[in-house]
């Protein structure tokens, strides 16, 4: 059913977000895989010129999978559109990043997401019926993943515990062998907040502590978001 609606909303977003002699961003996780298969389909069916600029390890992967055009920001700093996924996405259109439905362990792509999204015109986000909330926090229960700098892990996790409540959690790979590694080479705190805050404000202070690179808050960016519904619908 989830895998359905996740379909439905990266179809949508294609068919209705990208055009010929478009750059496009692609995001990370389990629904841009849909995405990604219909622009693949669109752009064999309609030859159409499309340029794809990645936002993982991941999303790398899948372009050249797909025999897509890869780029990077260097070359393509300015983006018609940008389509990912997210955790949750709130009334306000707030979303979580870089939790993932794919593992636990999941890598943590928000920094390279973020970057990507804010070279983007227009940012869409495509998701199934489970990641809509009115408030954060009342479906995705993970927290608010934060990309950090490895030695400053313990001294962040204290002063977000201090300063907003809650507890911010050193995310750890399956195994439990280790802590995950970002494609960036940092760590994630998994921050397990108390209640729903001012997020344009909390997300300003996390960013402002020492050792935090990004927050998986993004406040103000997704122009656009489709769910995929259960009924079929989106
Ligand atoms: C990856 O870092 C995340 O931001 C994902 O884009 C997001 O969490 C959605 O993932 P799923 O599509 O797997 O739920």
């Amino acid at each position: 059913m989830a895998e359905e609606a996740k379909k439905l909303a990266g179809y949508a977003a294609v068919d209705n977000h990208v055009q010929n002699n478009q750059v496009v961003g692609v995001g990370s996780g389990s629904t841009i895989v849909y995405a990604v298969d219909r622009l693949a389909e669109r752009v064999r069916q309609e030859k159409l010129n499309i340029v794809c600029v990645p936002t993982s390890f991941q999303a790398r992967q899948l372009i050249l999978q797909h025999g897509l055009t890869l780029s990077d920001l260097d070359r393509h700093p300015e983006l018609d559109v940008a389509i990912d996924g997210a955790d949750e996405v709130d009334a306000a259109l707030t979303l979580i990043k870089g939790g993932g439905s794919l593992s636990p362990a999941h890598r943590g792509c928000l920094t390279q997401e973020k970057i990507v999204a804010g070279c983007a015109k227009h940012f869409i986000v495509i998701a199934d019926f489970r990641k809509d909330s009115s408030v954060l926090g009342q479906q995705w229960k993970k927290g608010v993943p934060i990309e950090v700098i490895p030695m400053a892990y313990v001294p962040v996790s204290r002063t977000i515990a201090k300063r907003f409540g809650g507890e911010a959690v050193l995310r750890m790979a399956v195994s439990k062998a280790g802590p995950v590694v970002t494609d960036n080479s940092n760590f994630i705190l998994d921050w397990k907040f108390e209640h729903a805050q001012n997020w344009k404000e909390v997300n300003t202070a996390i960013k402002m502590i020492p050792g935090v690179v990004e927050t998986g808050l993004f406040v103000g960016m997704a122009e656009r978001v489709y769910f995929g519904m259960e009924d079929g619908s989106v």
